[in-house]
């Protein structure tokens, strides 16, 4: 690509975005990040273009050498401006370049303004929606923990919790096998919150409630810190028993922060895995605080809500034989993560294989794990590279895969797999 493109690309951007009416989602995350305080929490206004900027963005260290030649922008020694002269000249220029249309696809602001003008006929929802959100760059989430950090009451919450941005991750949805019925759920979330204004005027709130239940191991916990990604939203993660205090009295006032924040960063989503923790104390233990946390926790679902509030709700537990039907009823959507099958866990083990080097028949290593779980088959592998380098060897032998996944199962015999129990 032409690096003189890729000023041309950001002075048109920054030219139309000056003018007024755009959202900061619709910049290019490269070019947002540029221009966005994380101190102040907004855009720079106007955006000024300078070598330093090119080179911050692009890597481009010598600005001035690209545009010197170009009739329509204007280089200012001082302060080493760079400045769009004429707009319409400059649009022209652009819309000639071979890889134009790929960068407008790239780029809602400059889709919004060509396809207003009739200049080219592109799917700007599309292009929109390809496009990352504010609220999905790492420096949101920095000027909202240090907005947050400065309030008395949230600190006490910020210690409850994990908060990143989906920048942060550093795996994706490609990384799991889900099933149809997983895909769907989610899929289903995306168009709430794109329609989460519309669902409100239905007056339709009890939606965006998600339970994932399933066997251990079976990718619960790693597909919701996906959906951080996917959805691109931050995500507030808290695990049920890490707010659970010794003083039960104190739980409850944790649950409550923990909601508050979620609300305070909104639009979030606020995952809360080994759900059953509080429900399972709630059956062996009648302790009257015990079940005031369980109301807190219950209620505190209830007043939560996507449409009003911004925040997609994710439980997650093994266990949910647990939980009693109040907390059932709470969720919208209730997912399940079943073991794998044959064809899963061949697409798993290749996953987990696929920056692996070696030969192996999978067929025949899925042959030996019955009632495995994703984490099972990951643990087939660690066992089999783990074999390998204790051979110095940097490959992967199908022996390897055998002799680990003979491992796995005499070791899952002796522990008697209570989680398998449960589920069978
Ligand atoms: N469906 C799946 N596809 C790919 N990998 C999986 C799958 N299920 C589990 N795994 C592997 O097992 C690991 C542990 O899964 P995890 O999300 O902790 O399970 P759970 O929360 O259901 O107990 C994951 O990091 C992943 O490597
Ligand atoms: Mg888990």
């Amino acid at each position: 690509m032409d690096r003189t493109e890729d000023i041309v690309e950001l002075l048109l951007t920054t030219a139309i975005y000056n003018e007024g009416g755009i959202s900061p989602d619709d910049l290019p995350r490269n070019m947002r990040q540029n221009y966005w305080d994380p101190n102040k929490g907004r855009m720079k206004n106007p955006i000024e273009v300078t070598g330093r900027d090119v080179e911050e963005i692009y890597g481009i260290k010598d600005a001035q050498k690209f545009v010197k030649s170009i009739p329509f922008i204007d280089y200012i020694e001082f302060g080493s401006k760079i400045r769009l002269i004429n707009l319409e000249m400059g649009t022209k220029w652009f819309l000639n370049r071979e890889d134009s249309l790929e960068r407008v696809n790239n780029n809602p602001v400059l889709a919004r303004y060509f396809v207003d003008r009739c200049l080219i006929d592109i799917d700007c929802d599309a292009v929109k929606r390809r496009n990352p959100p504010l609220s999905s760059d790492r420096g949101w989430v920095k000027f909202l923990l240090n907005n947050l950090s400065k309030d008395k009451k949230m600190i006490a919450a910020l210690d409850l919790v994990k908060i990143y941005s989906p920048e942060d991750l550093l795996f994706s949805m490609e990384d799991l096998v889900l099933t149809e019925e997983q895909l769907a759920e989610l899929e289903k979330m995306v168009v709430a919150i794109e329609n989460s204004e519309y669902l409100g005027r239905l007056k339709l709130y009890d939606i965006g409630k998600l339970l994932f239940i399933g066997p251990p191991g079976t990718g619960k916990t790693t597909l919701a810190r996906a959906t951080t990604k996917y959805f691109g939203l931050p995500m507030v993660e808290v695990r049920i028993s890490m707010i659970i205090d010794q003083y039960l009295g104190e739980t409850s006032k944790n649950i409550d922060r923990v909601f508050e924040l979620a609300k305070r960063i909104s639009p979030c989503i606020l995952f809360i895995d080994e759900f059953d923790f509080i429900a399972k104390t709630r059956t062996s233990d009648e302790h009257s605080a015990v079940k005031r946390a369980v109301n807190t926790l219950l209620k505190s679902i209830d007043e939560i809500s996507l449409i009003n509030d911004g925040v997609l709700l994710i439980g997650a537990t093994n266990h949910p034989q647990l939980l009693d039907i109040a907390a059932w009823r709470r969720f919208d959507a209730v997912v399940y993560f079943p073991l794998p099958d044959d064809e899963m866990k061949e697409r798993i083990l290749e996953i987990l294989l696929s920056n692996a080097e070696g030969e192996f028949d999978l067929k025949e290593i899925v042959k030996l794990t019955e009632g495995f779980s994703g984490s099972d088959l990951r643990l087939i592998v660690k066992g089999a590279v783990l074999g390998g380098l204790k051979e110095k060897r940097k490959n992967i032998t199908e022996k390897d895969l055998l002799r680990s996944a003979n491992e796995i199962n005499r070791r899952k015999e002796l522990r008697g797999d209570i989680g398998e129990v449960f589920w069978n």
